[in-house]
């Protein structure tokens, strides 16, 4: 493990979708295969519907049904800009209806007030749970492993072992609380193909782990273009439900982007969907209460005198991000 590491910090809608880790293989053979999304799920916001919310009426549901927005907690969720454009309609009322989205998840107690006492405050933070990365050294690094709430950042070089720890998650996460899982699914991202279902199972083997019972609770996706990314980060609250998945990972936040917007011209495009990109999976770790891990490659910083002349690839959009996290 090199010492960068760093803590902090699936394409077309209705293509392929994470599947159970034991169905990878087939998977791949049958592309477009939809099952497995269909489970159920028994979150207290499912009993709210859309139409409960103040101010959408039929017609605005409809048009959020057809842009993907099922929930309460889809629309609770989404940025203002993306919604209007999504709607067709101006950013204020966007901002508006998720505004009011957020107003009946606090009124019904799924989410929590814009204001806490500093008790309860202290109280949500005992809440937060956290993840052995399976490494002791690593999770003494940052205080105890992983922790939800937040997202978590692991930049190193090529072969550093960013992938193998997301691997080891994998096997940690579905462990009890008490050895230091989060006894939790976890939904795994592959923009890279490197995600390796066999070596999950030899890290479980290894630590004398159930690696059945570990398999299925992995829900893998690979996706093969930004858009496709950005798609399956737009339904990731349904996917979190789905797998009732407390950690995801996403090895490789930049790559795609980075391959396919080369030019100097189309960086101010890039940094803007990755932006919005990386909000919405703020948003959905503080809202969910989840971890999310994401990897990063880094680049090569040749006005560096000192230190390292590397630096987390994707620039000041991530690095930001990353150090705005409570
Ligand atoms: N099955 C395995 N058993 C033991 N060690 C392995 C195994 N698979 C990979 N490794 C080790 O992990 C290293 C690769 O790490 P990994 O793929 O996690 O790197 P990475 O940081 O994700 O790189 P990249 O930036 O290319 O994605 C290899 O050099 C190897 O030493
Ligand atoms: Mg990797």
């Amino acid at each position: 493990m090199s010492d960068e590491i760093v803590g902090y910090m699936t394409g077309e809608r209705g293509k392929t979708t994470p599947t159970s880790v034991e169905d990878v293989e087939e998977t791949v053979r049958k592309t477009n295969d939809t099952t497995n999304m269909n489970m159920n799920t028994n979150i207290e916001s499912e009993a709210l519907e859309i139409q409960d919310i103040e101010g959408i009426g039929p017609t605005t549901a409809k048009k959020l049904k057809e842009a993907g927005i099922v929930s309460v907690m889809d629309l609770a969720v989404t940025s203002a800009d993306e919604l209007a454009v999504d709607i067709n309609t101006s950013k204020e009322s966007a901002a508006a209806f998720i505004m009011a989205s957020q107003k009946l998840l606090r009124d019904s107690h799924i989410i929590e007030k814009e204001f806490l006492t500093a008790d309860l405050a202290l109280e949500k933070r005992r809440s937060m749970l956290r993840c052995s990365t399976g490494s002791r050294a690593l999770d003494e690094l940052l205080l105890g492993g992983i922790e939800t709430q937040a997202v978590t950042e692991f930049y190193g070089e090529f072969g550093s072992g960013k992938s193998q720890i997301c691997h080891t998650l994998c096997a940690t996460a579905r462990q009890p609380i008490e050895s230091g899982g989060m006894d939790s699914g976890v939904i795994y991202i592959d923009t890279e193909g490197t995600f390796r279902p066999e070596r999950v199972e030899q890290i479980a083997r290894a630590r004398g782990l159930d690696h059945r019972h570990v398999l299925k609770s992995v829900a893998v996706c690979k996706v093969y273009n930004s858009s496709h990314l950005e798609l399956i980060i737009k339904d990731l609250g349904k996917y979190v439900n789905d797998f009732n998945a407390k950690l995801v990972i996403i090895d490789g936040i930049i790559s795609l982007h980075r391959a396919e917007f080369a030019g100097r011209g189309t960086l101010a495009d890039r940094q803007q969907r990755l932006n919005g990109m990386l909000h919405k999976i703020i948003r959905l770790a503080e809202i969910f209460n989840i971890a999310v891990v994401i990897t990063n490659q880094v680049q090569s910083s040749p006005d560096t005198f000192f230190g390292d002349p590397t630096k987390a690839a994707g620039g000041n959009i991530i690095a930001h991000l990353i150090l705005d996290l409570p």
